[in-house]
């Protein structure tokens, strides 16, 4: 898979997506970039009733209304394609196609009846798929910079599944004075990554492997200096990435760090090509291309994370397949 990979998956996928459809992406994307702040400033109301249903869900999440909190976070989702494309009217077409791109079916790896051995070879598959793409590198690097300044900096990996980044962090970063841990909802996954660490015995940074529900992180307040998520907000409905957020950016001093696919029609047919190719098992082809489906573009997650209360927010592409979100409080 590696050979296969460096030779044919990553030039094509970047062909693909950077010369085809990413641009076009890309294009409605800077403009509900363009849209936002004026969207933010006309609806004070719905942003502020969004700000209390957040806090609210910080505290107890089982006596707010969720759903609501769902409903108002996609009316501005709404609001915000309508009024991009009131402006350039020729976005029109590229709306409509990214809307009929998009899907919240779940991927076979969130069915209650995938087997923990479907989990265990789908995480192997991805921490694989991101050393052959040279993914933990370049997030090594967004990593670093949020966190130039802070000695012995503490960092969570929430729904890190079995702990691939951090592990190899652990084991390549220039840095030695980083508190690491890495942290999912799954069981299943949280074992994985245990074994995975205790496997690689001593040598490398500390890193703890613990359950945690990353819309669950008030509790880490003062004990955690950057929240990183890469790869899992496309589980997530936007509402759960935005309680998400707000529990992360008031948890985590220097704020958050979310690395996710970007959607597009390139990326998902790159996806589709490189699994069809590389690893033709079923389920992995079919999750490659919902994962695309499920992802977010840069300006989506900039909307949420103003809802969350960001104040210092960067959303923008990295790549012709990855949207990058950094967001924090001050
Ligand atoms: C595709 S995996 C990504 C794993 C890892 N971050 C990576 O980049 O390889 C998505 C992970 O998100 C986790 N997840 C989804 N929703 C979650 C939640 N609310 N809290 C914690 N983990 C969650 C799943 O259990 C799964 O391990």
């Amino acid at each position: 898979m590696s050979t296969f990979h460096t030779a044919l998956m990553t030039p094509l996928a970047t062909q693909i997506s950077a010369h085809w459809t990413a641009p076009l992406a890309l294009r409605f994307d800077a403009a509900l970039q363009a849209a936002l702040p004026q969207l933010l400033a006309d609806e004070p109301d719905a942003v502020a009733a969004i700000a209390a249903l957040l806090d609210a869900a910080a505290v107890t999440p089982d006596a707010v209304d969720l759903p609501a909190l769902d409903r108002k976070i996609r009316k501005l989702q709404k609001q915000l394609r309508a009024r991009a494309c009131a402006v350039q009217p020729s976005l029109r077409v590229v709306e409509r196609l990214d809307a009929l791109l998009a899907s919240e079916l779940p991927e076979i790896m969130d069915a209650a009846w995938a087997p923990p051995w479907l989990h265990a070879a789908e995480m192997r598959w991805l921490d694989k798929f991101n050393v052959d793409l040279g993914n933990y590198p370049r997030w090594q690097a967004m990593l670093l910079e949020a966190v130039a300044d802070v000695p012995d900096a503490r960092i969570e990996d929430v729904a890190a599944g079995a702990a691939g980044f951090l592990l190899w962090l652990a084991q390549h970063c220039p840095r030695t004075d980083l508190h690491l841990t890495a942290s999912d909802y799954s069981a299943d996954y949280v074992a994985l990554g245990q074994k995975a660490v205790a496997a690689h015995g001593a040598g490398g940074l500390p890193l703890a492997v613990v359950q945690r529900d990353a819309t669950q992180l008030a509790a880490l307040a003062g004990q955690v200096d950057l929240i990183v998520c890469t790869q899992a907000t496309h589980h997530m409905p936007p509402e759960l990435v935005t309680r998400l957020l707000h529990q992360g950016l008031r948890a985590a001093r220097h704020g958050v760090l979310i690395i996710d696919v970007l959607r597009s029609a390139g990326a998902m047919l790159a996806a589709s090509v490189g699994t069809n190719l590389s690893t033709p098992a079923p389920p992995l082809m079919i999750d490659a291309m919902q994962s695309v489906r499920r992802g977010f573009l840069p300006a989506e997650f900039a909307l949420l994370a103003h809802l969350a209360g960001a104040h210092d927010v960067r959303a923008y592409a990295q790549g012709p397949a990855y949207a990058v979100l950094r967001a924090r409080r001050d």
